[in-house]
């Protein structure tokens, strides 16, 4: 295989976890040989075509257990979800790419390595988890973050809008606290795994923004008009609610206007 929307189709296709991390893996390394090619004549398929693995279970947000990081199983079911984020991030990216056609081929670059960083995360993850004798579909996951592909699946700077500089930028205002409460408790494997993906989550951002932008001088969109517009037309219950981390999301392409408004 050399065509990225053949390897997005195989990657939504498969069953097993591990083909699926397997597949990314191969389609980056494809591109970096620069055997892969970025055109195609096939029709996009529906959204609902997307295969996710038996296991875990997928419960509605309010279903989930409530978790504590006070206790073994609590950090424990932390990380599940944590890999399930993961998780759902590497079809995230191969999604993006997937359906939004017509871009310049950086545009497919830039989501095919977020997609194999993001197979990375859930690795580590995954490893950590079995460090704890649980493994990823062990415990139930949230349905809820597949919600905001099939919400945009057709609408180019709304996904931008709600994945990368929604979903994604949230990770980067609470994980700062995540990472010194571990470190209080001298958990240096959980700092470490936490600290890299945080490094890896501002780039996401980063090109969600960069992205979100050229999309929108493209279409003549003001930008930070067309955010509002969009947060306030896909996100359920208003605006992302704060503390949002203001150093972390300006170096991701927000801007002051932008966060002001998020905070008022
Ligand atoms: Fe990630
Ligand atoms: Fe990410």
């Amino acid at each position: 295989m050399k065509n990225i929307f053949e390897f997005a189709e195989a990657f939504f296709q498969l069953t097993d976890v591990d083909d699926k991390l397997a597949l990314t893996h191969q389609a980056w390394h494809t591109y970096t040989t620069g055997d892969l090619t970025f055109s195609s004549d096939q029709p996009v398929l529906p959204i609902d075509q997307v295969i996710f693995p038996e296991r875990p279970e997928l419960l509605a947000p309010r279903q989930m257990p409530r978790r504590k990081l006070t206790t073994p199983d609590g950090v424990a079911a932390f990380f599940h979800a944590i890999a399930h984020v993961e998780f759902v991030a590497i079809y995230l990216a191969w999604n993006i790419l997937y359906r939004f056609r017509g871009m310049p081929e950086q545009f497919y670059r830039d989501w095919l390595r977020v997609a194999d960083e993001e197979a990375q995360h859930f690795a580590l993850i995954r490893a950590h988890l079995r460090a704890m004798q649980l493994d990823y579909g062990d415990l139930p996951a949230h349905s809820g973050l597949w919600d905001h592909a099939k919400d945009t699946a057709d609408d180019l700077p709304g996904r931008l809008a709600m994945v990368p500089r929604c979903m994604e930028a949230r990770g980067l205002d609470v994980t700062p606290a995540l990472i010194e409460k571990f470190r209080a408790r001298g958990d240096d494997a959980s700092v470490a795994i936490l600290t890299r993906i945080l490094t890896d989550e501002v780039g996401h951002v980063e090109l969600g923004s960069y992205w979100f932008k050229f999309v929108c001088q493209q279409r003549g969109f003001d930008a930070e008009a067309k955010y509002r517009e969009l947060i306030d037309q896909y996100y359920v219950g208003g605006k992302p609610k704060g503390p949002f981390n203001r150093e972390l999301r300006k170096m991701a392409g927000f801007s002051d206007a932008e966060l002001d408004w998020l905070e008022c």
